[in-house]
């Protein structure tokens, strides 16, 4: 789901660009993120018991996309005065839902996009907005009379400007009720591509600040600031706000870190390979939805890859070197077919969680870390992070097949295992 990896794989030679890019998530650099975690109002925002999660008051909407070979996720939203379908790439790595638009502004630029471009409604969120102060440094300054004017920069060098609107998004909640509502959103029209553009009409930011569709949902009392998705390995999935979708105790949770308080982090890391402690760890961990593989900082990387080299020493894999899928592939005796060909060559890598007498983990099965390439080898779907960058991303591929689920009002990220992701989960039952 990653703006620019989309086409990554599309266009198998750009690979070196991919591994430059790491993740659609607005900036983990401080451009742009002098925004502070905040609690997004929740305690007055619902009425129901915190128990009662049947409350029907949830949105679902279907996912389209795969890791391999698309690259990417997107679901549909229907948006504006007159209402009109976008294509939006959920993103849980940033607060600001946006669109491509037909806005009058400086540099107007442009990326190819599904649909013709949104046309805002003249409903202008203005400077002095606590909804605008959330996309600036504190320092900030502007005539709070002014329209709110933004640029944000994504992990992979693409980047946005716009200003901030307000206008009508319609929801069919989960118990039969369709809704219009009036919600901020970001009307772009200075866009810069990454290597891969996204082929979306914008992106749904799911982070954790007041701007998240979710947050504004829930401060106005109609759902619970919780976020989940189930991204199934063969494709598609669904993508939930609100919590009556799986039930709490078959979940495993773990608490959000406070030394990374703007992003979706279980906080610091170990990983595990094959059950055993491997030494590496104190790895600062992030869960992002738009991020389409994961990637470790680069000692993390180069650590696990001989850990897995190391493991296919003797075995009859051969390293790639001619598919450029991804950097690391390995060629079979005979082509791969499906992950179940390459099962027993793999470890289980798992993460456990520092600060966490529970011993949670967090397992990484081969399918969520391996995909099959067009050339039918086997290739890993850990990337080596860019130099600098000491985090640590949770990407789609390691999420698949399990429901992930976000939770802003307990602070807290949950995950079970799921098989059947690419079913919308049935009305009025848990689908755990
Ligand atoms: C990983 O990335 C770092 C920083 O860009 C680079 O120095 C290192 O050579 C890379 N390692 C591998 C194995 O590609």
């Amino acid at each position: 789901m990653k703006v620019g990896m989309l086409g990554l794989l599309r266009v198998v030679v750009l690979m070196l660009v991919l591994r430059v890019s790491s993740s659609s998530s607005a900036s983990y650099s401080g451009k742009q993120n002098g925004r502070k975690s905040m609690l997004p109002v929740s305690a007055q925002a619902t009425t129901s018991s915190l128990m009662l999660n049947r409350v029907g008051n949830s949105v679902v909407l279907p996912l389209h996309g795969n890791v391999y070979p698309d690259g990417f996720f997107d679901i549909t939203l229907n948006i504006g005065q007159p209402s009109k379908p976008y294509f939006l790439d959920p993103d849980t790595g940033s607060d600001l839902t946006w669109l491509q638009c037909d806005f009058k502004g400086p540099c107007q630029s442009f990326t190819k996009a599904p649909h013709p471009h949104y046309k805002p409604s003249n409903n202008p969120v203005l400077c002095g907005d606590p909804l605008c102060k959330s996309l600036h440094p504190p320092e900030y300054k502007c005539e709070t009379t002014k329209q709110c004017d933004y640029e944000l920069w994504f992990q992979d060098g693409s980047s946005t400007r716009g200003v901030l609107v307000k206008d009508a998004f319609s929801f069919n909640f989960r118990d039969g009720t369709q809704l219009e509502h009036s919600l901020a959103l970001g009307c772009g029209y200075n866009q810069t591509p990454g290597p891969f553009p996204n082929p979306n009409d914008g992106v749904l930011g799911l982070g954790k600040g007041k701007l998240s569709i979710v947050s504004q949902l829930s401060r106005d009392g109609l759902v619970r600031n919780i976020i989940g998705h189930c991204i199934s390995v063969r494709g598609g999935g669904y993508l939930f706000f609100g919590d009556d979708h799986y039930d709490s105790s078959l979940v495993q949770w773990i608490s959000m870190s406070s030394d990374l308080p703007e992003y979706y982090s279980p906080g610091w890391v170990e990983l595990k390979f094959g059950g055993q402690p491997t030494g590496i760890k104190n790895l600062l961990t992030v869960f992002d939805s738009g991020s389409s593989y994961t990637y470790l900082y680069p000692p993390a990387y180069e650590a696990l890859i001989t850990l897995v080299k190391e493991e296919l020493t003797g075995k009859s894999l051969k390293e790639a070197l001619d598919d450029e899928t991804l950097p690391l592939c390995w060629k079979g005796e005979r082509p791969f077919k499906s992950l179940d060909d390459v099962r027993e060559y793999f470890q289980p890598i798992a993460l456990s969680f520092a600060n966490d007498e529970k011993d949670t983990q967090f397992e990484l099965p081969p399918e969520a870390y391996l995909i099959i390439s067009h050339k039918e080898n086997v290739c890993l779907g850990i990337l080596n992070g860019t130099a600098g960058m000491n985090l640590n991303i949770i990407g789609d591929i390691s999420m698949q097949d399990k429901v992930v689920i976000y939770d802003n009002e307990k602070q807290r990220i949950g995950w079970a295992p799921e098989k059947n992701c690419d079913q919308l989960p049935k009305s009025e039952s848990t689908s755990i």
